[in-house]
């Protein structure tokens, strides 16, 4: 989808605001020397995140991790319970932790951080929901579903919001399917974003 399209793509509300923060975040990103990516991209520009809240917000977790959290614009948003976002850049995350750090606790980790995952966590009873979005799509499912596994178990996660990037759709090294899912539990929803990109998928991880 080009710029314009996904603009013209979004209720009217958004538009100002999608620009108006396109402006700030250019600001942040020049401070602390982020990924442009996140400046082009805050929450009103782009669909699937509030779909992505809105998803997260029916499941009710008591907490919640945001893996490749970037900005922590979806895991900041989420209504209820302990917020945390983890990000292999550790460039954005003094960013994140500017912007929402009232609410979360941000730090720089990857999804095969485990341990460290689990040592900022602390908290006995784990984890509700993982969420994995815009990102998972530059591993192959072997090496994915290995990583989510282990941190599932590690932190007991009943759920997994990740999205799938839909067949065709060109400039992603990996278009992981709702079978590959299923690997890790049964999928519980598979919503076609409005951005047209993607699929969101809701998956009750099994217990080993
Ligand atoms: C396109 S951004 C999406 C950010 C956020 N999920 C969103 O949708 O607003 C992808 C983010 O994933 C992070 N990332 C990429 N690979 C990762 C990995 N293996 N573990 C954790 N974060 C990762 C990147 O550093 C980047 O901040």
């Amino acid at each position: 989808m080009t710029g314009i399209a996904r603009l013209m793509a979004l209720a009217p509300g958004d538009v100002l605001s999608c620009l108006v923060k396109k402006v700030r975040y250019r600001a942040l990103a020049r401070r602390y020397g982020f990924d442009p990516w996140h400046a082009r991209s805050p929450f009103e520009c782009r669909a699937y995140k509030r779909e992505v809240v809105r998803l997260a917000d029916s499941l009710q977790p008591g907490a919640t991790l945001e893996v490749g959290c970037g900005l922590g614009e979806i895991v900041s948003r989420v209504a209820r319970g302990q917020r945390f976002g983890f990000d292999i850049d550790a460039a954005v995350i003094p960013a994140a932790r500017h912007l929402h750090g009232d609410r979360c606790q941000f730090e720089a980790a990857g999804i095969a951080d485990t341990e460290k995952i689990r040592a900022c966590i602390g908290r006995s009873a784990g984890a509700d929901l993982l969420i994995m979005v815009n990102w998972a799509h530059a591993l192959a499912w072997p090496e994915l579903s290995e990583h989510v596994r282990r941190l599932a178990d590690s932190l007991s996660i009943r759920h997994l919001i990740m999205d799938t990037i839909l067949p065709g759709v060109a400039g992603y090294a990996h278009h992981h399917t709702t079978d590959e899912l299923a690997d890790l539990g049964p999928v519980l929803q598979s919503i076609a974003s409005g951005d047209t990109v993607r699929r969101l998928n809701v998956v009750a991880l099994s217990r080993p």
